[in-house]
């Protein structure tokens, strides 16, 4: 079980209907608490890091971190690489131990995201059991180095998305279906479902090939979250909630401790807050006992 690459996790999710949480970690004790909440649950997990966080910890020492805890989980883990511009580096993190690879080349002309995309898979695929994942169309908002403006995020076509997965071999693919990283200005942020269906349905109307991943899980709706799931929706991303926990727990604690020294408690404290954060998400995606 254990170490494992996104698709085969993802094809199940895609068949029972449920979604993987793919949570964005920036240090080892998010990275534990994300862990040890899976294992209490029983569901598949996708540890993620985005760019910054990878190579600020080192891809070398994340990825044998990610070893050494999966290993013993009773369930199976992946270690993804989140929205990575540059091809170099994904093969680097690739290299290091990274299970999944996101190339995002979404800014780019589609040609030209074909070709990135592709390139990045032949690398993965030729040194073993690591999967890719691609994207077309761009969410907006800022995930690490990744900044898209609203007006710049254009919606992934459909008949492109064919197109592209075809081209490519990609093993798993996020479509831009209206959904924005970070906090969202409204409560009900517009969403494409009809595009989301359509291109399920392009995809895999024949039987699951390629699970789609829903970017932007901060601030969505417990029903907007569930409909997106019911729609293919298989792997979750979640970056925003959790660094949110992060700095509000740490403040907290700090605030009301001003007279105590002891940092390991600081760190008891955001790891129960971000367990606690983990346990919501498995609940509202389904995952939980599908380990
Ligand atoms: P949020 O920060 O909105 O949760 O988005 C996470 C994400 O999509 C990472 O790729």
């Amino acid at each position: 079980m254990s170490l494992v690459n996104a698709k085969e996790m993802l094809l199940k999710a895609t068949e029972e209907k449920y979604a993987v949480g793919a949570f964005n970690i920036t240090n080892l004790i998010q990275m534990e608490a994300v862990v040890e909440t899976a294992v209490n649950k029983k569901a598949p997990l996708i540890i993620q890091t985005s760019v910054a966080p990878s190579k600020f910890l080192r891809s070398d020492v994340l990825a044998t971190i990610y070893r050494t805890l999966a290993e013993s989980a009773p369930i199976p883990i992946c270690l993804h690489l989140d929205h990575c511009t540059d091809v170099d580096y994904c093969k680097t993190c690739a290299d290091a131990g990274y299970t999944n690879i996101m190339i995002d080349a979404s800014k780019q002309v589609l040609e030209e995201n074909i070709r990135q995309t592709k390139e990045v898979r032949d690398y993965c695929h030729s040194k073993g059991d690591i999967s890719v994942e691609g994207e077309l169309g761009t969410v907006s908002g800022v995930e690490d180095q990744v900044k898209v403006a609203e007006d710049e995020a254009a919606l992934c076509d459909p008949e492109q998305a064919l197109q592209f997965v075809e081209e490519t071999g990609v093993d798993i693919f996020a479509p831009a279906i209206g959904t924005a990283h970070g906090v969202y200005k409204t409560k009900n942020p517009k969403l494409d479902f009809d595009r989301m269906e359509k291109i399920y349905g392009l995809i895999n109307g024949q039987g699951v090939r390629i699970p789609l991943v829903v970017h932007g899980g901060t601030g969505l709706q417990p029903d907007v979250v569930r409909k997106l799931v019911s729609l293919g929706g298989s792997k979750f991303n979640v970056s925003t909630d959790l660094k949110h926990v992060l700095i509000d727990t740490t403040y907290g604690y700090v605030s009301e401790h001003r007279d105590e020294f002891n940092p390991g408690k600081i760190d008891i404290a955001v790891k129960e807050a971000i367990m606690a954060k983990i346990e919501y998400w498995i609940g509202l995606l389904g995952s939980e006992g599908k380990a």
